[in-house]
């Protein structure tokens, strides 16, 4: 059994919000080749998506690994003293809420997404990681992929996927989950992923075997920290071909971006733009919220690769439409739905502006 980790947290941008250095990339680099040569690892690939640092990692010790988590908290800890406190560089340490590592990384602050299988004959491993916005961005592109026949042609064509999938929906609100199946309870799946402020799609199962077909980080920042300290970009891992969606399908369903909650200040509607590494960074308005994609072929579980999916023309007109959908909603300044409502925004000066009019209501 091979285990894949992608574990990630914002530990300090340059400049403001937009992306993480190179320092903190080659830091990272160092730590996880270090565990690499001990034997912790089998492979990693550092990345970044806009300013959250992506620890992507191979392994053999199994989800929820002490090991692993501690591996990838110590690398935020360290590098947020070693690097971007000595940088001054912006919200350093910003997602790293606990003080003291205790077992497991979820809970802590930093987002995660694992899986563990066995490795197929070929294993293709599409990484996705987002920047201002929440993990459950990923719900309308994840119901495309494995429950829709005009995104997916195997749903239809191929009878392995044509069994269907099986979605674990999260209550980010009262912690619990469940299992929904797909064709036959769509309706039901929509009516809670509908709303991804509050459900949000957590692993998919394939029904031809019941094998993990994706895992999406499902944390929530301010559940933890007790008040709202922003959103937690969030990070997915999903396998393809054979009894899943082919490489491409998954990819299709990116070709729309979909209005996400985030953007400036964790407080605003934006489209997800889909970009290549080189563009992983956020620019204007803080923005708009963008996602990396990067394909690995796992052999006896080395990642080789990536490929920067994004990076290619055929997402050109996609991009196009983004820059369009974020020129319409940021024409409504202050107005919503281009800022969220109330209980959603990271910032909010309501009760100052009501205790300023206090008395002036006639
Ligand atoms: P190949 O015939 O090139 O393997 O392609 C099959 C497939 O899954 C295309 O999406
Ligand atoms: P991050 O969550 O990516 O740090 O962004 C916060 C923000 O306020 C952007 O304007
Ligand atoms: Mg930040
Ligand atoms: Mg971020």
């Amino acid at each position: 059994m091979v285990t894949i980790s992608l574990i990630k947290a914002d530990i300090g941008g340059l400049v403001g919000h937009s992306v993480v250095p190179e320092e903190l990339i080659e830091g990272a680099k160092e730590k996880l080749e270090k565990a690499r040569e001990e034997n912790i690892i089998i492979d990693f690939y550092v990345f970044n998506a806009g300013d959250d640092l992506e620890l992507l990692m191979s392994h053999d010790k199994g989800v929820n690994s002490e090991e692993i988590h501690k591996l990838a908290w110590n690398t935020f800890k360290e590098l947020t003293e070693e690097v971007s406190k000595k940088l001054k560089l912006y919200g350093a340490g910003q997602d790293l809420l606990k003080d003291a590592f205790s077992g497991n990384i979820r809970g802590m602050g930093p987002g995660i997404a694992e899986m563990e299988f066995e490795e197929r004959k070929s294993e293709p491993l599409l990484v996705f990681a987002a920047d201002k916005t929440e993990p459950g961005a990923w719900n309308p592109y994840l119901y495309k992929i494995f429950a829709d026949p005009f995104n997916t042609a195997g749903l239809v064509i191929s009878p392995k996927l044509g069994k269907g999938f099986t979605y674990e929906v999260m209550d980010l609100k009262r912690g619990k989950t469940v299992k929904l199946n797909a064709p036959e309870e769509i309706y039901e799946l929509l009516a809670l992923i509908g709303t991804p402020a509050w459900f949000v799609i957590k692993d998919v199962y394939s029904r031809y075997n019941g094998e993990i077909a994706a895992s999406a980080s499902t944390s929530r920042l301010s559940l933890i920290a007790g008040k709202y300290v922003g959103k937690d970009d969030p990070a997915l891992l999903i396998r393809a071909q054979h009894e899943f969606p082919a490489v491409g399908e998954v990819l299709e369903a990116f070709s729309f971006p979909y209005y996400v909650a985030g953007w400036m200040r964790g407080s605003h509607t934006g489209p997800l733009m889909p970009v290549s590494l080189k563009h992983s960074q956020c620019t204007r308005f803080d923005g708009p919220p963008r996602v990396v994609g990067l394909g690995f072929q796992i052999s006896n579980g080395k990642l080789i690769g990536p490929k920067d999916m994004f990076d290619d023309p055929a997402f050109d007109y996609t991009r196009q439409k983004a820059m369009e959908m974020a020129e319409v909603m940021r024409r409504h300044g202050p107005f919503m739905p281009h800022r969220l409502g109330l209980d959603e925004m990271e910032y909010t000066s309501l009760p100052e502006v009501m205790k300023k009019l206090e008395g002036r209501w006639r």
